[in-house]
């Protein structure tokens, strides 16, 4: 009678502790739940999220990855000299499929190796990765894997050395405009006396070409975006029937973004936990936006944030930038 052996026990034998909430599950309920529907975009990037990204990176219409590593292939030696020896390259953000070893490795052929190298994650596999082959390609280079939101608070550790802290993939752009003058006002206070950020930056540019980037023809960003509610059906139990969305990309000229949407084909209801989500034909959930600026639009934000412009590198099309940073005694 094991109900009665349970009962009788002064302590049970064990307890049984409720899942801790899931943080998708805590932002699909109160972004489905507003009047614009909206999911966070952070939540794209699950396993099946990250390798579309990966794809999205090589398509024919998606220029901004091709662009910033031919700017960082061409460029990284001058990079180098600007930067100067002995920084602690910070890297925001991991497996950024080698754009941090362009000036590494310009920095060791020219003699201004770094002090120490930094990765800086949400993800710890990715991290582990990308510490792990640093670590090899650059012996005797000390590597720190820092686990966490480089939006929060975070264990740094102690350094003497100047900061250099490259933020390449134009990641800057998935945030609002005053979200991106907050990241860089934050980081400049957490950074070294002189310290530098290397930024990539997507700029303005005409609407088909920014369109195409964000819809392209084989329909992989499209399936990009169809991901985060087949992840919401995969990790919550939710039933979106995915064929019944539509991704939809569409640039905003005031301030310039790509507004990223999945619009509802039909009148519709989902379950997501316990709770219904109706649908109107039409009805648009936002998902992500991706800032567009000019090389003075981005100066004028960072000089918001504390740091003036060492120096900007873009493109013969003007299509993306490299900008260096140094932050404002
Ligand atoms: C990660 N980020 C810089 C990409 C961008 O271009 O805004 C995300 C993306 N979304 C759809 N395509 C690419």
């Amino acid at each position: 009678m094991p109900d009665l052996i349970e009962a009788l026990s002064p302590e049970p034998a064990f307890q049984i502790q409720p899942d801790p909430p899931s943080p998708f599950l805590e932002a699909l309920l109160d972004g489905l739940s507003r009047p614009q529907k909206a999911i966070p975009c952070r939540f794209l990037y699950d396993e099946a999220g990250s390798k579309l990204f990966d794809d999205i990176c090589r398509l024919p219409e998606y220029y901004p990855t091709r662009t910033e590593t031919a700017l960082l292939r061409a460029h990284a030696p001058q990079m180098a000299r600007r930067i100067g020896a002995g920084v602690r390259f910070i890297e925001l953000g991991a497996g950024s499929g080698g754009k941090a070893e362009f000036v590494l490795d310009a920095m060791h052929a020219q003699g201004l190796p770094p002090s120490a190298y930094v990765c800086l994650d949400i993800s710890p596999v990715p991290l582990a990765a990308t510490a792990e082959a640093i670590e090899q390609r650059y012996p005797g280079l000390p590597v720190t894997a820092v686990c966490g939101d480089y939006l929060g608070e975070l264990d740094l550790p102690a350094s003497q050395a100047r900061d250099l802290c490259f933020f390449p993939g134009s990641t800057i752009g998935n945030f609002e405009r005053a979200e991106a003058r907050d990241f860089l006002a934050h980081w400049r206070e957490r950074l070294s006396a002189g310290a530098m950020m290397l930024i990539g930056v997507d700029l303005k540019k005409d609407i088909p070409t920014l369109e195409r980037a964000y819809d392209d023809a084989q329909g992989v960003t499209a399936q990009f975006s169809l991901n985060v509610l087949a992840r919401a059906n995969r990790e919550l139990g939710a039933n979106f029937q995915t064929a019944r969305f539509r991704h939809r990309a569409r640039y905003r000229e005031d301030p310039g973004h790509i507004e990223i949407s999945l619009v509802s084909q039909d009148a519709q209801t989902v379950a997501v936990a316990d709770s219904l989500f109706h649908f109107a034909p039409g009805e648009a959930v936002h998902i992500e936006n991706s800032h567009k600026y000019s090389v003075n639009e981005f100066a004028a934000l960072s000089a918001s944030a504390g740091f003036d412009v060492d120096a900007v590198w873009t493109d013969p099309r003007r299509w993306f930038s490299l900008h260096l940073l140094r932050a404002r005694d």
